[in-house]
């Protein structure tokens, strides 16, 4: 029997509510042995979403928070190594994703750059693991949007030559990667998933999530906020594309809640961000043909019952479902596919897709920091 190839992968995504630590045995088809989740502290919580927009004093706060969050993927990594019962000399490498603070992709007017933190320098001196980190500015460095990268990862577990799939995963932003049974896959950022629902539930009740959707459920959705919400020249514009709190926060909410001539009950614009996301998701997957699809979703929103119910609706000829029923748990995918990205760069091989991202060519993504 061949030795098993383990690596670990370490996702916080932009909601920023918890790292996902994934143990992950590579040598064939991609395993998950083990995970972990560390939640972020309700202050660090704070922190990250603080440094996602303009605002003061940003090195120091940035420096700081670096090293902070570097300290706890190290803690994440040692904690999930402890319940797996592995040590940390059987890992070939980490690969971690880092914590966004901004994304500004070509043709952003604040300039293009891409910011993902989380000392890896902390990480590989604490674990004693060969650290790989800040895969995304390579592909902007290529001319790439830097977003998304789990579209080849995606391929390598999901792809199928019986059916066209499409992996949706609802994180705080949403994305979806296109599985035709043949030819190219492809995938972009389709704007808000959960982000635009966290923020107002936790400035209604100091609840970070709805939890199953249930406040969302007990609303109405509201025609013109919909409509107003809509409208936003993102959800228009053609792929490569990608996107971030910086463009899709309160501030943006506010600008058509503002403007509204009759005001929504605070569960009504629950609704109306539900339905946001499973409109801008499923509108988004129309436009990729007519051919019935399989839909799997992943990410947190897999959880989000009512959620899943909007998106079946508005595919009806779709299957709308989680990867679960593909074996793969929706929370775990896309700490995977950092674990599988890492790999790919100790391999010396490319991990973006140009037909995703915008690159000019695919490249071998991240920086390594040895053990
Ligand atoms: N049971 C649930 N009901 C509704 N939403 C959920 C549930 N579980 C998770 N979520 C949503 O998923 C989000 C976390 O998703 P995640 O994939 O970790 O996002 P990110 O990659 O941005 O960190 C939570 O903030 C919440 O909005
Ligand atoms: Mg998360």
């Amino acid at each position: 029997m061949k030795q098993p190839q383990l690596y670990i992968g370490l996702m916080s995504g932009t909601s920023a509510d918890a790292i996902d630590a994934a143990l992950v045995n590579l040598q064939s088809i991609p395993q998950l042995l083990a995970q972990h989740t560390l939640p972020f502290p309700a202050k660090t919580r704070q922190q990250i979403h603080s440094l996602s927009l303009p605002g003061n004093n940003e090195i120091d706060r940035m420096g700081a928070l670096d090293t902070d969050l570097g300290k706890l993927f190290a803690q994440a990594t040692l904690a999930l190594l402890a319940n797996a019962g592995v040590s940390a000399t059987q890992i070939s490498a980490i690969g971690s994703h880092g914590q966004t603070i901004r994304h500004r992709p070509p043709g952003s007017s604040e300039g293009t750059f891409t910011l993902q933190i989380g000392d890896p320098n902390l990480i590989a001196e604490l674990t004693g693991i060969t650290t790989v980190a800040d895969f995304r500015r390579r592909d902007m460095a290529a001319g790439g949007q830097g977003a998304p990268l789990v579209p080849s990862f995606h391929r390598a577990i999901f792809h199928t030559q019986d059916h066209d799939r499409v992996i949706v995963n609802i994180g705080g932003m949403a994305n979806i990667t296109y599985l035709p049974a043949q030819g190219q896959t492809t995938g972009f950022d389709t704007g808000p998933g959960n982000v635009l629902m966290d923020g107002w539930i936790h400035s209604h009740s100091g609840d970070i999530y709805d939890k199953n959707g249930a406040w969302a459920a007990s609303g109405q959705v509201h025609a013109e906020l919909l409509e107003a919400l809509l409208t936003d020249a993102y959800f228009t514009l053609p792929a490569p594309k990608s996107t971030g709190r910086e463009s899709f926060n309160r501030a943006w909410l506010n600008k058509s809640l503002a403007r509204l001539l009759t005001a929504p009950s605070s569960a009504d614009v629950q609704a109306t961000l539900l339905e946001l996301t499973a409109a801008t998701i499923a509108n988004s997957i129309s436009c990729l043909g007519k051919t019935a699809k399989e839909i799997y979703v992943c990410g947190g929103g897999a959880y989000n019952p009512r959620l899943m119910q909007r998106l079946q609706d508005l595919l009806p000829t779709d299957k709308v479902a989680s990867t679960a029923v593909l074996g793969i748990d929706p929370q775990w995918i896309e700490a995977m596919a950092f674990a599988w990205l890492a790999q790919q760069t100790i391999n010396h091989r490319a991990g973006n897709l140009r037909a995703v991202t915008g690159a000019k060519r695919e490249v071998i993504l991240g920086g390594v920091y040895y053990a």
